[in-house]
């Protein structure tokens, strides 16, 4: 039973380590350029009038970058994409 348990602990606990939420991987992949509230440098402002506010569109812009600008192309898996996405939507609605 205790070994079962420390299993179940350890398992979680690499879980934990392999789904980094939003805010960590906007940090990571974006705020160099993004800045680390959104506010912008290289990068867009993600805080004011975006060009396509949108989550569906805003996936793909952070997906397949937008071609001729800095703005890159991500190798991110899906569901990190989503994360950031939810979480630059976020940033986006906060004053
Ligand atoms: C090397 C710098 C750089 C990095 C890194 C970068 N971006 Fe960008 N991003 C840009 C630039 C420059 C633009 C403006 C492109 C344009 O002129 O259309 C942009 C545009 C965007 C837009 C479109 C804004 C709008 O008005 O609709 C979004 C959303 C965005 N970036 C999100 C992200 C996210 C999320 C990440 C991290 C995964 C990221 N960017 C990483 C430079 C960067």
């Amino acid at each position: 039973m205790k070994i079962f348990l420390l299993t179940a602990i350890m398992m979680a606990a690499a879980t934990a380590a392999t789904a980094p939420d939003g805010k960590k991987l906007y940090m990571q992949h974006c705020s160099v350029c993004h800045g680390d509230k959104g506010q912008g440098g290289a990068g867009a402002n993600l805080k004011g009038k975006l060009v396509h506010p949108g989550s569906k569109a805003m996936f793909g812009i952070v997906k397949h970058g937008v071609a001729g600008t800095a703005m890159p192309a991500s190798d991110l898996p899906d569901k990190d994409i989503t994360k950031i996405v939810t979480y630059v939507q976020q940033l986006h609605r906060a004053k």
